[in-house]
């Protein structure tokens, strides 16, 4: 099979963003595992927010269509997702929202996994919980092993690799399922 090519992306695109650092993180990981990775920054797609008056008289934003061939170029694609008053982000259910109304081969056809990093010791698990369901709900296969970092403040060195040995073996357990997947699709 030829080089697996994995699509990662952060719903914050704080510039100091823990999510932005859990994708670095977990690209290293996925570059150890042979993969050829894309990371995709949500900054570079920018759309309105959803509203269906907007749609009828200008369509679907270009970017969205951007994204579509994006995601569907991919092999596989990491999502990690910050957690607001225990839900996933605007920015990420409006992107996921647009691309929606497209069509759902971005999310079929690659093989998903998805994390999430958050200040606190439950590490996003209710946004993790959100994300599962919305990629479900539109026909993606999510590997299950999920990638939560918590207390961020002391996951990743100063390289950019995940400093605790535990997180680091879950984010390879988590690629190995993903690559494991790709073979077999
Ligand atoms: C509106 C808002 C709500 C938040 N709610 C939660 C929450 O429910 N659980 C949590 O762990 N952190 C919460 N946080 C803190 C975020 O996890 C924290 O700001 C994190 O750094 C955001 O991700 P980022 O660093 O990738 O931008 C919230 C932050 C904001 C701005």
């Amino acid at each position: 099979m030829s080089q697996p090519r994995i699509g990662l992306l952060s719903g914050s695109t704080r510039k100091a963003s823990m999510n932005r650092k859990l994708v670095a993180a977990t690209a290293h990981i996925f570059t150890d595992a042979g993969a050829k990775i894309d990371i995709i920054d949500l900054s570079d797609y920018d759309m309105p927010l959803y509203n269906g008056d907007y749609e009828d008289e200008n369509g679907v934003p270009d970017a969205a269509h951007h994204l579509i061939k994006t995601l569907i170029a991919c092999d596989g694609v990491f999502i990690a997702t910050p957690e607001y008053n225990g839900c996933m982000p605007p920015l990420l259910k409006n992107t996921i929202d647009w691309m929606s109304r497209v069509g759902l081969e971005q999310f079929s056809r690659p093989i998903y996994a998805i994390g999430a990093a958050s200040p606190g010791p439950l590490s996003g698990i209710m946004a993790l919980r959100q994300l599962h369901f919305i990629l479900a709900r539109l026909g993606a296969h999510t590997v299950p092993t999920q990638l939560g970092v918590g207390s961020y403040g002391k996951a990743f060195d100063d390289e950019g690799r995940f400093a605790d040995e535990r997180t680091a073996a879950r984010a390879t357990k988590l690629a190995t399922q993903m690559l494991n997947a790709i073979s077999r699709s």
